[in-house]
């Protein structure tokens, strides 16, 4: 099956030309000005971007959490994925306490099998290494493509592990070149102002930001970074809220230490006030960490222009308000933590990022899509426009508006964070290796297209061969 894509302009993290892309074999086979080719799908993509889909690092589908298990299972959350021009995301596949990260797995791939409409990987999160996996076991991951650990410093009681965990999964990345990932809030604290609030008699979904002081994410960030130097391995900081976090990054990039971070599209857009709304409508924003005061919106902006932060990811946890969230109408830390975002970061980064000037479209692209996917072993098959890349390509009209509303997403969340914003930019068509999975807007691809792709480790390269994809 062969495609050809005319005359649109091609925006990659480093270049902006117009240009026509021929696709043969699921991969991108020649760029040039004016190909003369006979092709099975001609695409005429003048006047609109042609931008690599997007990866997106950070994703909770069909997870247990909170006492419910999040609304969206692979096949509506990649739905809401490809409408929002993302190709490819890295899923939690979180170990439950007592069992194997075979188990782990094995049950993640499970719930996954003839629902995929995207590509996708696991992130494994370790919660238990007592009585569950061995850090044999754990050493023996990155050969099966699992190439990242991730560690919650937060939520006690759950998923929290201590500091002997962290650590020693830290040694073992050091040893297999696995790229430690980390919710960093110290959950101790966190867990002591909780209580205490409940007592007092605070119920409100606003509490949920009052206990989370934003000192208790920049303590346990520099925490792992400093643990991270002492292991030596490479961390990645999770959804990265407000200066206090920001900070200890900037000072170990600084010293050319291999630590990363990223936000998420909805911390540059609601603020703690948010949680005050009436009516229990609060409880729609409560995530973690949670929303922050508004100047923390221009800390994460300059942070991802001046690349302390290097990504921007969605931390999509979609829940339903009217059923899920109100579990936690008398009690605030009841109320199941995240949001949906997964079909709106482009929108969303496009608009008040790039149209209203506060980063570039290579910037755009960047984050979106070139930087997870270098900094999660994707790259060079995904995550940019090139010669031999996976044909994963979106096309996206700059011009378009687009009204942002529950009433017209694909994710069964029944609501939206940004329901009533009207943007400028829409995604037209998508191809996922060369096949079109949205088309005029409309999602067409058929479950069971998509691919779990075996990732390379942290700093090694993607191979092209066809070999790194598996089915399942
Ligand atoms: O509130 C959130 N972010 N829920 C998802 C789990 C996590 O902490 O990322
Ligand atoms: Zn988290
Ligand atoms: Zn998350």
């Amino acid at each position: 099956m062969s495609v050809l894509i005319k005359g649109g302009r091609v925006i990659t993290a480093a270049d902006d030309y117009v240009a026509d892309i021929f696709v043969e074999n699921e991969r991108i086979s020649l760029i040039g000005e004016s190909l003369d080719l006979a092709a099975d799908t001609v695409i005429d993509a003048s006047g609109r971007y042609v931008l690599p889909g997007a990866v997106d690092p950070h994703t909770h589908l069909d997870m247990p959490f909170g006492g419910t298990t999040t609304i969206d299972d692979v096949e509506s959350g990649q739905r809401a994925a490809a409408r929002g021009g993302t190709t490819t995301h890295v899923d939690f596949c979180i170990q439950a306490p007592g069992t194997s990260f075979a188990d782990a797995l094995a049950d993640w791939k499970g719930k996954a099998e003839g629902k995929q409409l995207i590509d996708m990987g696991y992130h494994i999160a370790v919660t238990d290494l007592k009585d569950g996996g061995s850090l044999e076991e754990l050493a023996s991951l990155p050969d099966q493509g699992i190439t990242s650990y991730k560690l919650f410093m937060a939520y006690k009681g759950a998923l929290m592990v201590d500091d002997e965990t962290l650590f020693k999964t830290m040694e073992v990345a050091a040893e297999t070149g696995a790229l430690v990932m980390v919710h960093a809030e110290n959950g101790d604290a966190i867990d002591v102002l909780v209580k205490k609030a409940l007592a007092e008699g605070h119920t409100e979904p606003v509490w949920h930001a009052r206990t989370r002081p934003p000192e208790t994410e920049g303590e346990a960030t520099n925490r792992a970074i400093q643990l991270a130097r002492v292991a030596g391995c490479a961390l990645y900081v999770v959804h990265v809220s407000c200066r206090e976090a920001v900070e200890p990054i900037l000072i170990a990039r600084e010293k050319g230490w291999d630590v990363w971070g990223e936000t998420c599209t909805q911390y540059f857009f609601v603020d703690e006030s948010f949680l005050e709304l009436p009516d229990f409508e609060g409880a729609k924003y409560v995530y973690t960490p949670p929303p922050r005061d508004k100047a923390n919106q221009n800390v994460l902006w300059d942070a991802v222009r001046r690349d302390t932060l290097s990504a921007i990811s969605t931390d999509h946890c979609a829940f339903t308000w009217s059923e899920q969230k109100a579990m936690g109408r008398d009690d605030f830390s009841k109320i199941p933590n995240g949001g949906p975002g997964l079909e709106n970061r482009l929108h969303m980064i496009h608009h008040f990022g790039v149209r209203e000037g506060r980063i570039g479209l290579n910037r755009m692209v960047e984050l979106l899509c070139t930087n997870p996917a270098k900094l999660f072993g994707l790259y060079p098959r995904k995550g940019t426009i090139a010669v031999g890349s996976d044909a994963d390509i979106v096309i996206f009209d700059p011009e378009k508006r687009h009204l942002i509303t529950a009433g017209n997403q694909q994710s069964r969340s029944d609501y939206n964070l940004y329901e009533g914003t009207e943007v400028a930019g829409d995604v037209e068509t998508v191809l996922l290796r060369g096949n079109v999975i949205v088309d005029f807007g409309e999602v067409v691809g058929r479950p069971g297209i998509g691919q779990f792709v075996r990732r390379a480790r942290f700093g090694e390269r993607l191979s092209n061969s066809k070999s790194s994809v598996s089915v399942g």
